[in-house]
């Protein structure tokens, strides 16, 4: 990769052992992907859960960290600042409500402990993986380093920003340097459409949009889908839409034209790439998604499962007036999670009493998945869980092996009340 003179200035270390070993990381990073160079990023989403996951994105690595790698580490970074606006993905546990969600003092010190010199570093712990609808929103051809499976699609579909799928690593080495390599969805010919979906059945509520976006990423696995047949969206939907497209695929952006700022048309959309192939969504194809995560509770249901992505405002407003004046079961628990900006409007407003008169948790940070592949915490039993996402529900059962039943959230929530 060619290097300006700043860039070269880093990699020989007068900048620092920190943004070295990040500079040398993107590097291999950029040739690998055929990179030639590094372009400016004007934001960054990354992960900052605890100083020991931190501190294996940098070397010595490969080997058991020890305290004292750690601790020497944090000190190091603490110098450091971030170049660019950047927020974090959920975290492990919710900061104010650890304990509810059975984490151990051990867990809590160390999420605080990441806490305390990420904000030495300037990145704003924002512990959400829906970063776009309100902390950090990067605007049409904005060149952005983001990790998090479902919300660099949505930045690249719905608004026009642009961003490679990074892994935590990359995209906090891109923060802390401010660029990262000039490939994939930087570059204008990689933002055409190569698969078309056509939609012919109808999409009935956001779990819906859920199954569609699953099934577009089991067909078109790397691809750039172009819908056809499909009404607009409403925000949540797309959100749902972009989410499941990853749990089985790894599609980078999709295109509905007339909604995606770079597909005024299917034809624009898809420039001068030949179409690959058409897929059809119909009734069929939907019932089969469900199908495949069909348990139906018959016995009690542990666990009910809202918030992936994390719900916006307008979703817990919903919820809540739904469980005004009804009780969750008892031996069922109802998590919704959001982040840490939505849930405080949401006490504002009144809807989080709402959701705790009625038995229910609203929590910030975390989800089912971070909490219990990251935190050796006490868990509660999920051995039946209900959820509203085919993404949750995909990662819940592939490493929990749990019973799962996805279906959309009203129902979700009256299975929650009746606790079967
Ligand atoms: Fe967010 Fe966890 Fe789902 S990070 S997108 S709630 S798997």
């Amino acid at each position: 990769m060619r290097l300006n003179e700043e860039q070269k200035k880093i990699l020989d270390g007068k900048e620092g052992g920190i943004l070295q070993d990040a500079i040398i990381s993107l590097i291999k990073y950029g040739n690998a992907m055929g990179a030639e160079e590094f372009i400016p990023i004007s934001s960054a989403h990354t992960a900052f859960s605890t100083m020991d996951v931190v501190a294996l994105a940098f070397p010595p690595r490969g080997k058991e960290l020890t305290k004292e790698d750690i601790n020497e580490f944090s000190e190091a970074i603490s110098d450091c600042q971030v170049r660019v606006k950047t927020t974090t993905n959920p975290g492990i546990i919710d900061r104010e409500r650890w304990q509810e969600m059975g984490a151990n003092e051990v867990i809590h010190n160390s999420v605080m402990r990441a806490m305390e010199i990420s904000k030495r570093c300037g990145i704003m712990m924002t512990c959400s993986c829906t970063p776009y609808i309100g902390d950090n929103i990067p605007l049409m051809g904005e060149h952005c380093a983001w990790a998090e499976s479902s919300a660099h699609l949505y930045i690249n579909s719905f608004l026009g920003a642009r961003t490679n799928r990074d892994s935590y690593e990359t995209s906090l080495y891109s923060a802390l340097l401010g660029i990262t390599p000039n490939f994939g969805m930087h570059l204008d010919e990689n933002r055409k459409g190569t698969d078309l979906v056509d939609v012919q059945c109808e999409l009935n509520n956001t779990t819906d949009w859920g199954a569609l976006g699953y099934f577009t990423g089991e067909k078109v696995g790397l691809g750039i889908p172009v819908f056809t047949n499909l009404n607009k969206p409403t925000m949540e939907e797309a959100v749902q839409l972009t989410a499941n497209c990853n749990s089985p695929g790894g599609i980078p952006m999709l295109l509905i034209p007339g909604v995606s700022p770079e597909a005024p048309t299917g034809e624009v959309a898809f420039g001068k790439n030949i179409l690959r192939k058409t897929y059809i969504f119909d009734e069929a194809a939907k019932r089969k998604i469900y199908e495949d995560f069909s348990y139906e509770p018959e016995g009690k249901v542990d666990m009910v499962f809202l918030g992936c992505p994390h719900k916006t405002l307008y979703e817990i407003k919903k919820i809540a007036q739904i469980l005004k004046g009804k009780h969750v079961a008892n031996d069922t628990s109802l998590w919704i999670m959001t982040s840490y900006s939505i849930r405080a409007l949401a006490k504002q407003l009144g809807y989080a009493q709402i959701i705790e008169d009625s038995g229910g948790k609203l929590f910030a940070d975390g989800c089912l998945l971070l909490y219990y592949v990251n935190a050796p915490a006490k868990r509660p039993k999920m051995d039946h869980v209900v959820t509203d996402s085919l993404k949750q529900g995909f990662g819940v059962r592939r490493s929990f092996h749990s019973n799962i039943f996805v279906t959309d959230t009203e129902r979700c929530i009256e299975i929650a009340i009746g606790g079967a």
